[in-house]
């Protein structure tokens, strides 16, 4: 069958078997912080290896890490052509919470033409997409218009804690000349976007002691301090009645969006009030001065992720609780430093604390933010297959989330990052009923199939 029929023939031909290859990877609950899904974990990479050598890629491996395995393939037979590094993750979030999902997140299952299932969008479905674009070029043309390096990582949704030392280790095996990523989304239905800038990270848990126990709120209330409170009083001095974070120096290093950026975010077809509607919420909020997608993407943020304290159970209880814990993020811009950004917050958190309470702050993760400069010749490609595919220019956006690896390979391997993602940022990712769109994950592959044409003309600027 070699050569007999075009890549994009191919394409068509596989799709109901392309579709159900992607269900194999779904069925795999391949949840990173489970300790117990363990075993699931290290399945599902051995799922992706097969799929990858199925591709026709070789030197498949599923590698050791020290956390979960990577997996790791290349084909390198396109002497003199640029060399394509594919990064991707089959870790998926936990499913919880678990009963409020339409069908079972482990049970790939199609409604109205989007397959629901954990890790559909985020990231298994993206992902795939380049493996059978890379299977289709292998069984049409019998060989890549570049030369190509995938890893696919099982420690995304936990921080990639051990992949930086992957890179580190293996910087020869890994050269290449530019990162490919799918693991974002589209501005919006049918407006595929490339994504120049990410978010970074700075997490923080703040445990307030009082008492050494819980005490009765009617006989001590009143002259003991109570921890829930003084951490709400905390809480909310840390930002501002505009919205703006207090942490002293938290904006020093603060990269403005350019007046340019701006005029170009006012240009996408985005409206907020739609937006309100859509998420069912009564009002936007945010920092003054800079519209939602600005907001969302282009600003610093400060968010609680959780809180704990006291009585949650049914009914009252009158208690006065000796403890309140609770979960900050900060989402950060070029050029703030998570660590840095992660000690100013613990310093001002311990400042603003009463010292009739212990408290405690203790940094759990953090990561770099990203940006590339929107000139760059490997974005130029992307655009040109974006062309090819959809009949329309990619839009040129940042994203709120963050994908803190993407940096490493930069600074670690040198590698400049292209990320054109295929999925939505409505398709529930990390949450309950989480899906991706079918019609995008054929579309997804049409699209890596062309952005590897594209890339062999890609000249280092
Ligand atoms: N794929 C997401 C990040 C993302 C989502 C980028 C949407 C662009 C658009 C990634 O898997 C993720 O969830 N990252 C985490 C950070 C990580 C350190 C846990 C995040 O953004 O919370
Ligand atoms: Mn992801
Ligand atoms: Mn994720």
């Amino acid at each position: 069958m070699e050569g007999v029929v075009s890549v994009g023939e191919f394409v068509t031909q596989n799709q109901q078997r392309f579709q159900d290859e992607l269900f194999r990877l779904l069925e795999i609950p391949s949840v990173s912080t489970d300790p117990e899904r363990k075993g699931e974990v290290v399945r599902c990479a051995g799922e992706v290896a097969r799929q990858m050598g199925q591709a026709g890629l070789q030197k498949v491996q599923v590698t050791e890490t020290g956390g979960h395995p990577l997996v790791y393939g290349e084909w390198l037979g396109a002497a003199g052509q640029p060399t394509v590094l594919i990064y991707g993750h089959y870790d998926v979030q936990p499913e919880d919470p678990v009963d409020l999902w339409t069908s079972p997140p482990f049970t790939p299952t199609i409604r109205d033409g989007k397959v629901f299932a954990r890790g559909a969008t985020d990231d298994k479905g993206q992902f795939i997409a380049h493996i059978k674009a890379i299977e289709a070029l292998m069984k049409s043309e019998g060989k890549l218009p570049v030369n190509v390096k995938v890893v696919i990582e099982g420690e995304e949704e936990i921080g990639s804690r051990h992949l930086a030392p992957f890179l580190e280790k293996n910087r020869e095996m890994l050269q290449a000349d530019v990162l490919v990523v799918s693991d974002s989304a589209m501005f919006a239905p049918g407006k595929p976007s490339i994504v120049y800038g990410l978010r970074g990270l700075a997490y923080v848990q703040v445990d307030i002691k009082g008492a050494d126990s819980d005490l009765h709120s009617g006989v001590f209330g009143g002259a003991v301090p109570n921890p829930g409170f003084e951490l709400c009083k905390l809480v909310a001095q840390l930002k501002d009645d505009q919205e703006r974070i207090t942490v002293p120096g938290f904006y020093d290093k603060v990269i403005d969006l350019t007046p340019q950026e701006r005029a170009d975010y006012a240009r996408l077809p985005f409206d907020a009030e739609e937006f309100r509607k859509e998420l069912n919420v009564p009002g936007l909020s945010g920092e003054v001065g800079w519209t939602p997608l600005e907001q969302r993407s282009g600003r610093p943020t400060l968010e609680i992720n959780g809180m704990l304290c006291g009585w949650t159970g049914p009914g009252a209880k009158t208690v006065l609780p000796n403890k309140a814990m609770v979960k900050i993020s900060c989402r950060l811009v070029p050029n703030q430093d998570p660590e840095e950004i992660a000690q100013m917050l613990a310093d001002h958190i311990k400042k603003l604390c009463p010292p009739t309470v212990e408290c405690q702050v203790t940094s759990l993760h953090g990561g770099k933010p990203w940006l590339t400069p929107r000139q760059h010749p490997a974005l130029d490609c992307a655009n040109r297959a974006v062309e090819a595919v959809f009949g329309e220019q990619a839009l040129f956006v940042r994203e709120g989330g963050s994908i803190p690896i993407v940096v490493d390979f930069q600074t670690i391997l040198g590698l400049p990052g292209l990320l054109v993602g295929f999925g939505l940022n409505t398709e529930n990712l990390h949450a309950p009923d989480e899906h991706f769109d079918l019609g995008n994950y054929q579309a997804g592959i049409r699209l890596s199939v062309e952005l590897l044409r594209q890339l062999s003309s890609y000249q280092k600027p």
